[in-house]
């Protein structure tokens, strides 16, 4: 049998009600649900890497909101073509055939370089790991998912089931829908325990993002590939983080030279029009029934029309070359002041800090630079759009300097 989970497993004994966190009380009128901690910045408008916040100062952005933004912001092609469709048709269900739907999901298949046969679109991330992981338990008809530790996967009663830690910190569901269990990061030797015949699905982020940006080991990925052929488990790489491009290709799968069974993308998949997509092998394909999966917004033209838009700039900007290069140039010349090392892969690059990552984000802050964190305290997460340039680069390196160690 799959080894039960040491965080969010299907026992209830395992799901300690979630901490109250002291929120301060709301400010006057903010009717907005107290539930994000924010930046103390707001913005205004955007341009290209730029925010400018509501004093009218210009704040460099290597966060990307959350990933998101991975043509930066006010992108020509992506606005104009956001712009026509609404004038086109703003919208029409899956239930009505549309050629922007059907030259999205192409495009998307084309892009990926990998023998994918379908798309499913959806709305959000965990959205789209849902449905990875209800195709898994259909195609198999077991009940048991393996997860890695460190992982994050989403928010919803299944997806935060998947995610490492969720019941200790704020699952809130009283059990979770089936057996999970967590491999130890990079363990290769911990793989068999946890992948048996027993199990749907391994679903993995092949470079984690919430967890550290941190790439996983390859030889790590290559077993739990081959383990997943030997039991007849299906293999999810979750790029809702790492894919479209943000690893300076056009997903991590094809950096680590794999073929996962299905593969899910969202953030910079819109650019910020939210969308997100199951890609699916023919063998998980096949076992699709008329009405066994749906949505009404997923698929709606706006979100396809955004999803070309972002294909079409990646390609011709060549912006996977450009995310290589900008990668490389915050490895050689970043790694200064407060930074003792990097990780992560691309533009998904996590900053190794001698002291709590919190500090050196607040410092940049300071400095009007918008970076990240994660949930490894000495890790500072950048998560920049691919339009970034050298310049930006140098803009980093001096602020960093004048921080120190
Ligand atoms: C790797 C990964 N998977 C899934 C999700 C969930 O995506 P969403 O917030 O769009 O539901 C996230 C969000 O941060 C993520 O980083």
């Amino acid at each position: 049998m799959a080894k039960k989970s040491t965080s969010a497993s299907g026992s209830r004994a395992a799901l300690k009600a979630p901490p109250r966190t002291a929120l301060k009380a709301p400010a006057a009128r903010d009717f907005q649900a107290q539930v994000f901690a924010r930046y103390p910045v707001e913005v205004a408008s955007a341009s290209g890497v730029w925010l400018m916040n509501t004093r009218g100062e210009r704040i460099l952005d290597l966060y990307g909101g959350h990933a998101v933004a991975g043509l930066g912001y006010a992108h020509p092609g992506w606005t104009a073509a956001l712009a026509a469709q609404a004038q086109l048709c703003q919208f029409q269900s899956n239930a009505v055939a549309m050629q922007v739907r059907a030259k999205a999901a192409r495009r998307l298949v084309r892009f990926s370089k990998l023998p994918f046969s379908s798309v499913f679109f959806v709305n959000s991330g965990a959205e789209a790991n849902e449905n990875a992981l209800k195709m898994a338990f259909t195609v198999t008809r077991r009940s048991h998912i393996a997860a890695i530790e460190h992982s994050f996967h989403g928010r919803t009663a299944a997806t935060g089931a998947i995610t490492w830690g969720a019941a200790a910190k704020w699952y809130g569901y009283p059990r979770t829908p089936f057996d999970v269990s967590f491999i130890p990061r990079d363990d290769v030797s911990a793989i068999a325990a946890h992948v048996t015949d027993a199990t749907a699905a391994v679903i993995v982020e092949p470079v984690q993002g919430v967890g550290g940006a941190r790439d996983l080991n390859a030889d790590f990925l290559r077993a739990l590939r081959a383990r997943c052929d030997q039991v007849g488990a299906l293999l999810i790489f979750d790029e809702v983080q790492c894919g479209m491009g943000r690893v300076g290709e056009p997903f991590a799968a094809k950096l680590f030279g794999l073929q996962p069974d299905m593969l899910t993308a969202a953030k910079s998949l819109g650019n910020g029009f939210p969308c997100a997509a199951l890609l699916m092998t023919p063998r998980v394909a096949q076992a699709l029934q008329l009405d066994a999966l749906g949505t009404t917004f997923g698929g709606g033209p706006m979100a396809c029309a955004a999803i070309e838009a972002v294909i079409e700039a990646i390609e011709s900007e060549q912006l996977l070359a450009r995310v290589r290069h900008t990668a490389a140039q915050i490895r050689s010349r970043c790694v200064l002041g407060p930074v003792l090392a990097t990780q992560g892969a691309g533009l998904l690059m996590g900053l190794r800090t001698s002291r709590p990552a919190k500090e050196v984000h607040a410092a940049l802050l300071e400095r009007n630079i918008l970076a990240g964190t994660s949930a490894d305290p000495q890790v500072l997460r950048l998560l920049p759009p691919y339009v970034l340039g050298d310049e930006h680069v140098e803009l980093l390196r001096v602020a960093l300097l004048d921080i120190g160690d």
